[in-house]
């Protein structure tokens, strides 16, 4: 029980601020990304898509599920049972737990041309491996990359060369300060389906290009003349071919998106959906390149401990068994229309996107200061209606018909006042605080 109980969610935020920088450890966790001074911004307890702020108000959640860290929904009993007997029986010792052992094999089964794996606890932290593993194995230095990918030295250094190399990767106006200034020119972006932008680079930098890392899919499907250069490029100058699972995996079908798309990786890395709540991250690969692991040093004390693992296994366990990818698809589908017919009959001009159990939607034909006061609107009113909403929504197996029904009635009757407010130039007015922020900013 949280000694600040008594402290209003938005207090408690405020007190966050004075004392941890930037208020949380997580960018998408911050207030100010969704309804500044006015979100609940803490939790007492969650379950399946219902949350209860710290002074039990409750909402359901038709945002970010987490970050995407619990496709089974908030909670899930199985895999808590199965994470409380692991507590019971010891999470942490000095010999290993035998489930890293299972979790490896169910890995391999799933993706039978990876041969060995290796772990971390989160995703960025499991793709900073990955991107060691490949320097190791070629013993070269550059690493060309489309999309985001967490928060180390190897990916910010891009942004060493050019301040908006990393813009259009999702995160815009990330900032490499601390980084060393020496690494400038040893990660370098391409854009997603844009094969001739990896051709240059392959041009200029083929005989130093350690890895191309890149996401499976986010927004578009891969065409395949992109897919054919990849694989291409990557054979020709001998690149470790790196796929980031991290916000695909395990959402489009059991294992990685990659296999959908017959994207044949050399090394490819899970986190957040594996493992349902829990920290875990995976690093699978080919073993002539996963060996290399062995010539550099990668290692963690509480990369070792069972509660990971276990929570890993039974979560994918529950993938297969109750086929949830399927679910995750059609709820995500069901939720792209409800915005898209809401804001057909309320006269909102918005486009929608993203593979259907991540997905999004923008407003078009407005300003960019506009467009974030329209969505600082919407949060405004559907928090008023008892829902946590933002541009994105991520769908859950905890999700249901009864969940989508009362969510379609809010989002008709938002974007009904937000239209009206629009033709009345009232948007800024009927915001309660400030307009949320988007990207990466200094919090005050
Ligand atoms: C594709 C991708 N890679 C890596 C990361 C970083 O993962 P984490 O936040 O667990 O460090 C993310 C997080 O959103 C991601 O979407």
């Amino acid at each position: 029980m949280t000694q600040n109980k008594n402290l209003s969610g938005s207090d408690l935020w405020k007190k966050a601020k004075r004392i941890i920088p930037g208020g949380t450890q997580l960018l998408s966790k911050r207030s100010e990304q969704f309804l500044p001074d006015y979100w609940p911004s803490y939790y007492s307890r969650a379950k399946g898509v219902d949350i209860w702020g710290i002074d039990d108000q409750k909402f359901v959640d038709m945002s970010i599920m987490g970050v995407g860290a619990c496709p089974l929904g908030y909670a899930d009993d199985d895999v808590d049972t199965a994470v409380k007997t692991a507590i019971d029986k010891g999470s942490m010792c000095t010999l290993n737990c035998p489930e890293d052992v299972d979790l490896a094999e169910k890995m391999i089964k799933l993706h039978p041309w990876a041969e060995m794996v290796r772990y971390a606890r989160g995703g960025g932290d499991a793709m900073a491996v990955a991107v060691r593993i490949a320097r190791a194995h070629t013993k070269k230095d550059k690493i060309t990359f489309c999309g985001y990918h967490g928060w180390h030295d190897w990916y910010l250094a891009a942004n060493l060369a050019d301040d908006r190399n990393l813009d259009g990767h999702l995160l815009p106006g990330l900032d490499p300060a601390g980084v060393p200034r020496g690494l400038r020119g040893t990660s370098i972006p391409f854009r997603y389906n844009h094969p001739e932008e990896l051709e240059a680079i392959a041009d200029s930098a083929a005989s130093d290009l350690a890895a191309i890392v890149m996401e499976p899919i986010r927004d578009y499907n891969p065409e395949p003349e992109f897919l054919k250069i990849i694989h291409q490029i990557s054979r020709e100058t001998g690149a470790v071919l790196v796929i980031d699972e991290v916000s695909a995996g395990f959402r489009l079908n059991t294992g990685g998106a990659h296999k959908l798309y017959r994207i044949k990786p050399d090394i490819a890395v899970f986190a957040k959906a594996i493992s349902n709540g829990y920290p875990m991250g995976a690093i699978i690969g080919k073993s002539e390149i996963m060996e290399s692991a062995q010539e550099t040093f990668i290692s963690s004390t509480y990369w070792t401990e069972r509660l990971g693992p276990v929570a890993a296994s039974t979560t994918i366990e529950k993938y297969e068994r109750c086929n949830v990818p399927a679910h995750l698809i059609k709820t995500g589908s069901a939720v792209q229309t409800i915005w898209k017919k809401a804001a057909e009959s309320s006269g909102l001009s918005i486009d929608t996107g993203g593979i259907p159990p991540l997905s999004h939607f923008t407003v078009t034909g407005s300003s960019p200061d506009e467009v974030q006061q329209i969505f600082t609107l919407y949060t405004q009113l559907m928090l008023d209606r008892g829902f946590l909403a933002g541009k994105s929504f991520y769908s859950s197996y905890a999700h249901t018909k009864a969940h989508l029904d009362s969510f379609q009635t809010a989002v008709e009757e938002s974007f009904g006042i937000i239209s009206e407010a629009m033709k009345r130039k009232m948007v800024k007015k009927m915001l309660k605080g400030p307009a949320a922020q988007t990207g990466f900013k200094r919090l005050t």
